[in-house]
């Protein structure tokens, strides 16, 4: 018997030009599973090995999919520094049949993708539909693959950015500038950035010391918030301001939160999943200012880990490695 493994680096991943609907429409769909009851995902276990740095086993089981695989990925907040990613990693995709591995791909494009197609989702059932204006604070991957998928579920027509970093600034405006018809506005203070927007991404560093700086009275009536950082970057008075808190998974939420990852959060309203199976409701006015704290879910990434290998295989692309 031969066994054999399919190999997918960054840019065999990246070279697939996957749409980012299909991306939007598995992450739903994952959601939606989740909702009724058709995943296995145990709470990721992690290790810490430096300060603010961890390294997470997140597998996970898709019934009606039928997809089984596991993400093994570290985020340093010095790598950047280094010349490298903050966030790395690779992902597993098992045959759910015999368990023997199918592919090993890098997972550094399908964490940035996924996460943004879970932003998306929360976006296309918490956002007002006329949601115009969106700020990106932290403007790195996550802050370019959320500005992307976010044109694909709201009409948006500018983005206000802000990082620290002026090269992030300035890689990110041309990248937004080159793939949409977005108006690209530098601003110089989060709270330019924030005022006046109708969705706001935070993606900075997750620090578990963290120095927030939003306040609840930056953020205008109607507005959607998806901070990916944790509460690194908002006041816990500007949370609890929120009409409505949601999150990925309140299991996980409730982990970081004992972890002290997470400070305590007065009433979580729901989770996304329960908004896309519509059992808790979601948007309910065009006044309330939501909240929705996508944690990252293993189930994202063996749902795009599932369409990246299919890609993959149809386009020939990647090696085979010798397995068994
Ligand atoms: N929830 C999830 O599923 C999920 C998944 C992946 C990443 N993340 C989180 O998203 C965040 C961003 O990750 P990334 O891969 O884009 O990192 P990245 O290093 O590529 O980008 C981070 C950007 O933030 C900028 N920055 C640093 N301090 C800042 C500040 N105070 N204000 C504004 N910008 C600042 C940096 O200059 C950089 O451009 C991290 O907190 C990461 O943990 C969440």
């Amino acid at each position: 018997m031969v066994h054999e493994i399919l190999y997918l680096s960054y840019q065999d991943v990246n070279s697939l030009c996957i749409s980012l609907e299909s991306i939007v429409d598995a992450v739903e769909d994952a959601f939606k599973q989740k909702g009724m009851g058709l995943v296995e995902m145990p709470p990721k276990p992690g290790i810490h090995p430096r300060k603010d740095s961890f390294i997470h086993a997140m597998p996970a089981y898709l019934k009606r999919s039928d997809a089984a695989g596991l993400k093994w990925i570290s985020g340093y907040p010095e790598n950047p520094a280094r010349g490298l990613p903050y966030i790395v990693g690779v992902f597993v995709l098992n045959d759910p049949e015999t368990g023997l591995p199918l592919a090993l791909m890098d997972a550094t494009w399908l964490t940035a993708y996924r996460t943004a197609g879970a932003t998306a989702v929360a976006a296309k059932h918490l956002a007002r539909g006329d949601s115009e204006i969106l700020a990106i604070l932290g403007c790195g991957t996550q802050g370019r693959s959320n500005t992307l998928m976010l044109t694909k579920v709201l009409p948006l027509k500018v983005v206000k950015a802000y990082d620290v970093n002026n090269k992030s600034l300035e890689s990110y405006e041309a990248f937004v500038k080159e793939r949409t018809d977005l108006m690209v506005i530098i601003t110089s203070s989060p709270r330019e950035a924030i005022e006046d927007s109708d969705i706001i991404v935070t993606a900075g560093p997750l620090l578990k010391e963290p120095n927030p700086v939003i306040e609840a009275d930056w953020v205008k009536p109607g507005t959607s918030a998806f901070p990916l950082d944790f509460d690194s970057y908002w006041k816990p008075s500007a949370i609890a301001s929120m009409d409505k808190f949601y999150t990925d998974d309140i299991v996980q939420f409730n982990y970081y939160v004992k972890e002290g990852w997470i400070r305590p959060v007065e009433k979580v309203f729901g989770e996304l999943s329960e908004v896309v199976t519509r059992t808790k409701p979601g948007r309910e006015s065009d006044y309330e200012r939501i909240m929705c704290m996508n944690l990252g879910l293993a189930i994202l990434d063996v749902a795009v880990g599932k369409l990246i290998y299919e890609e993959a295989v149809k386009k020939n692309a990647g090696r085979l490695l010798p397995f068994l």
